[in-house]
């Protein structure tokens, strides 16, 4: 199965892509984790993003498209992928048209106003991207899968998460009309408990297929 996890910043799509991914044994592909792997990296696309992503701005389209092109084709997407964080535009959303066939589209809806808290406490591994929140690690400090310190993302500032924010709402929430006009989207409540989440986005992938 090919999938889409669609929802704002801090609505839990890393979360659950890690959980899906797991329990469908397919792979999860976050355009945000490939990005700051490359400004890790100082690579030439990583130079390029760096400044729009401090900035809590979208990294430029073409940048982005050419990324998950050659990623979706790695023969370790065979079995399906679900990305997270891609598209971001209805120009991403265009494109990703003529690269893959999408099975289902779930949408995770969360207020505002919970969205801010939960990413001004969240922590992640600067390897494998895992995301934790401060509220849940019980004085921990480093990740559960490598044990790598924990480290706070530098777009989790309270103002970059505004911007952020306003971005989602002008730029990527219109794929949400995209892809119900495709037939493709299910809606899943994002507010409630991780494992309910999960538990809702399994049924949605069921009745699916
Ligand atoms: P990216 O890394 O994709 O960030 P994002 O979409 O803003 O999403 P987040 O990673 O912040 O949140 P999430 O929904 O994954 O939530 P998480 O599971 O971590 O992108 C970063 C930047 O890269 C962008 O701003 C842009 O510049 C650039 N970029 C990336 N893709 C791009 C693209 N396609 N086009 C252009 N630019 C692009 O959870 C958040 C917190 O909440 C955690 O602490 C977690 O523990 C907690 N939490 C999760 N689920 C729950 C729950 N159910 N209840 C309570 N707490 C929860």
């Amino acid at each position: 199965m090919n999938i889409i996890f669609l929802g704002p910043p801090g609505a839990g799509k890393g979360t659950q892509a890690q959980i899906v991914c797991h329990r469908l044994g397919i792979v999860q592909i976050s355009t945000g984790d490939m990005l700051r792997a490359a400004i890790a990296a100082k690579t030439e696309t990583g130079l390029k993003a760096k400044t729009f992503m401090d900035a809590g701005q979208l990294v430029p389209d073409d940048v982005v498209i050419d990324i998950v092109r050659e990623r979706v084709t790695a023969k370790d997407c065979e079995n399906g992928f679900i990305l997270d964080g891609f598209p971001r535009t209805v120009e991403q959303a265009r494109a990703l048209d003529g690269i893959a066939a999408i099975d289902a589209v779930i949408n995770l809806d969360v207020a505002d106003e919970a969205l801010v808290s939960r990413l001004s406490g969240r922590r992640v591994c600067p390897v494998c991207g895992a995301p934790y929140h401060v509220d849940r690690l019980g004085g921990e400090t480093r990740c559960s899968v490598d044990g790598t310190p924990l480290i706070q993302r530098d777009d989790d500032k309270p103002e970059t998460v505004r911007n952020r924010l306003t971005v989602y709402h002008q730029k990527t929430a219109p794929l949400i009309d995209y892809y119900q006009g495709k037939g493709t989207l299910r809606a899943i409540d994002g507010s409630v408990g991780p494992e309910a989440v999960s538990e809702a986005i399994l049924r949605a992938l069921e009745a699916n297929r």
